[in-house]
């Protein structure tokens, strides 16, 4: 078994589980990197009760300039720009003291951004991953516990309509007891490397050409770890064993569309098509996770939760339970027949946010959800939905499932980013 050890928690540093900062009424909030996911999330958020967006920071000019002209045509005249180079990031946390800051910049940078956010007084919203290696994953939950700051990775999928209706339905009793579950990322986004309008395959497709496992893992896990309440109360994450298949995807594609001196065609990418880990829990439950990004299948996340009595499953989104009246094992609902289902058990939050989130973001309604989400928890001084150690959890499966498929499946165990303080965690609930 692959584990690694932990050392104990510095003095002076609190665990961070149920965490509530004091309410913020009007929340001062700063971006760094205003690629094209800052651009969604800050239009977004700039209208909401409560929010001005004080500070925009990207090194590209361009970026700043394109956002803060539409922040302006959503009445928020306030923001200013930084981004002379590299760390003027810091000079921007420095002057405007922001209460929270988004950060969206590439994978690379996560991690110390969020640290020197969390140094500067600042609650911190990172995109996913956290951060790609355990090392950078452990600096920040230190961060977090050292400062007492929010640091929550924004995983916006757990947010989607049909998570919070399986989240719903899971807490109210009816597949029974969860025993098992299957996630994904699977989108097929070969196209990113030639869309100019893409910048992230810029940086993004270098981790493929130089790792190999699952490298985006936490679109599929995050609202699989919230219907098992994995890292709070009852139970955890344990260890995982994983798998590539060979890489063709990306490569057939870089050799039919870039010179052959080009980076991408430099050397034979790593990564495989399609990765899958099998996750044992501490309690002995287990979780399938795939992740392939370049090949023509279409978009899963699987989303499928087992229980002692029934499944929940997506993709087509699907529902059988002996305790909602099923007798047969394929005695499926779906289709038509869920809009039952839609409204006995849609989530609280969906019913009251869903359609206005709909008509600001279309199917990107998920995002719109978890900002409402955010705020209201800043504002009230709640504990947010998702702690500094599930964002932690969640995304050490791509080094987990490296050092794994690189010693022909060995189990790897997860680090307990609580120090054993999980138990004290309670279930997750989103309120509405
Ligand atoms: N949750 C989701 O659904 C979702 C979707 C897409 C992307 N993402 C995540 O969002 C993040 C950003 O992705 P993107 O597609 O917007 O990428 P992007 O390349 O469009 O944007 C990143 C921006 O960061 C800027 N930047 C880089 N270094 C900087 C620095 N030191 N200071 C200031 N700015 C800096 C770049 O100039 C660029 O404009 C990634 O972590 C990605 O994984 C999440």
């Amino acid at each position: 078994m692959i584990s690694s050890t932990i050392q104990p928690r510095p003095e002076r540093s609190l665990y961070m589980g149920c965490f509530a900062a004091p309410a913020i009424e009007q929340i001062r909030v700063a971006f760094i990197g205003m690629g094209r996911r800052a651009q969604h999330l800050s239009t977004l958020l700039a209208p909401m009760e409560g929010v001005s967006i004080v500070g925009i920071c990207d090194i590209k000019p361009e970026r700043t300039e394109e956002a803060l002209s539409i922040l302006h045509e959503l009445a928020e005249p306030s923001a200013t720009c930084y981004g002379k180079d590299e760390l003027d990031y810091q000079r921007m946390l420095a002057e405007l003291k922001p209460d929270a800051v988004f950060i969206t910049v590439g994978w690379n940078h996560h991690a110390t951004v969020a640290c020197a956010c969390m140094e500067a007084g600042a609650h911190a919203f990172v995109e996913v991953p956290l951060a790609t290696s355990i090392k950078d994953l452990w600096q920040i939950v230190d961060s977090s516990e050292k400062h007492q700051r929010h640091c929550m990775m924004m995983e916006n999928a757990n947010y989607g309509r049909h998570e919070l209706l399986f989240l719903n339905m899971v807490r109210l009793g009816l597949i029974g007891e969860p025993v098992h579950a299957e996630g994904a990322y699977i989108h097929d986004l070969r196209f990113t490397l030639t869309d100019d309008n893409r910048t992230e395959s810029e940086w993004r497709t270098r981790h493929y050409l130089h790792r190999n496992g699952n490298l985006y893992p936490t679109h599929g896990l995050g609202s699989l770890s919230q219907y098992m309440n994995l890292g709070r109360g009852c139970d955890s994450f344990s260890h995982l064993v994983s798998m590539s298949s060979s890489s063709r995807g990306f490569g057939n594609y870089s050799s039919e569309h870039f010179p052959a001196d080009h980076e991408w065609n430099s050397q034979p990418f790593a990564c495989g098509d399609i990765n899958t880990s099998i996750i044992q829990t501490c309690m002995g439950r287990s979780i399938m996770l795939q992740w392939d990004e370049c090949s023509m299948r279409p978009y899963t996340r699987h989303n499928f939760i087992q229980g002692t009595r029934g499944i929940l499953a997506g993709y087509p989104t699907r529902v059988i339970s002996e305790l909602l009246g099923a007798k047969e094992h394929d005695d499926w609902t779906q289709g038509e027949a869920l809009e039952a289902i839609y409204k006995q058990y849609d989530h609280p939050l969906w019913k009251r946010l869903g359609a206005r989130g709909e008509e600001l973001a279309g199917k990107r309604a998920r995002d719109y959800i978890m900002l409402s989400r955010i705020v209201h928890c800043l504002r009230r001084g709640e504990p947010l939905d998702q702690n500094v150690y599930e964002g932690a959890y969640w995304s050490s499966v791509a080094e987990l499932s490296e050092r794994s498929v690189a010693a022909a499946g060995e189990p790897a165990s997860f680090p307990d980013f609580t120090r054993g303080d999980w138990r004290k965690t309670p279930g997750i609930i989103i309120h509405d």
